[in-house]
């Protein structure tokens, strides 16, 4: 199946309010799981960097894991952003450690030129061109920075991704299966996400399919 694109930034509000309510337990903390299992016993400390970054999730559940570290989110919608800093400012754990800004790839201002971790989720698919992803992180992941990156991976024809739908977004809005499901279409298979890490000179991170829908890439970057 070839890859169809949805639109890019996710500015709706009722589509942002849907979004930040979902449940994400299980992919987001197997995001965090697999982070710790790609770099074991490392204590992320100093500054990390969420691309795409949505309402928040991950960044808080990131500084959660690794308390010695700040988390700046980037998003290029504002209405994503608002969802998130409502949630961050009832978090008492974290909320003085995450930063949610609102950017746009590529050419986003971030607050810091260069950060000791970078994550993303489920940015990749969104991005027409995916180069913008993978020169992102490295415009701004520091010399020797752990780097994780997991997005959905496209299933072979439609009717797969009608059952994952069917699977994984049960009783949720109407709008969350619809976006899930285009965001099947949108996505990479492993071979075309090797193909975009050779491209960026990243071919030494590792990639393999992280669960029967998403893949994960990771490694960390050069050092000086
Ligand atoms: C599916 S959401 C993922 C959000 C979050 N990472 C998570 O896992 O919950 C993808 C996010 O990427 C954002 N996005 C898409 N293209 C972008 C771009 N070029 N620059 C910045 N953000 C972008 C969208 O607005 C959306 O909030």
């Amino acid at each position: 199946m070839q890859r169809i694109l949805e639109p890019e930034l996710m500015n709706e509000e009722e589509q942002a309010r849907a979004y930040a309510a979902a449940d994400f337990e299980e992919p987001h903390s197997h995001f965090i799981e697999l982070f710790q299992a790609a770099f074991p016993g490392l204590d992320v400390t100093g500054f990390a960097l969420d691309l795409g970054c949505g309402p928040g999730d991950i960044a808080r559940r990131f500084a959660r894991a690794f308390p010695a570290c700040t988390v700046h989110g980037v998003d290029g919608a504002e209405a994503m952003l608002r969802c998130g800093q409502q949630i961050i400012e009832r978090d008492r754990e974290v909320h003085e450690r995450v930063e949610l800004v609102r950017g746009y790839l590529p050419g986003a201002t971030l607050p810091r030129d260069s950060y000791d971790a970078v994550i993303s989720n489920s940015l990749l698919h969104h991005l027409p061109d995916p180069a913008i992803l993978w020169k992102a992180i490295s415009a701004h992941a520091a010399p020797g920075a752990p780097v994780f990156i997991m997005d959905l991976a496209r299933p072979q024809n439609r009717e797969e991704a009608c059952r994952l739908a069917d699977v994984y977004m049960p009783g949720e809005p109407e709008i969350l299966r619809r976006d899930f499901f285009n965001s099947l279409l949108a996505s990479f298979t492993v071979e075309e996400v090797r193909d975009q890490l050779r491209q960026a000179s990243l071919d030494y991170f590792s990639l393999e399919l992280a669960s029967d829908r998403h893949l994960a890439a990771w490694g960390r970057m050069p050092d000086l």
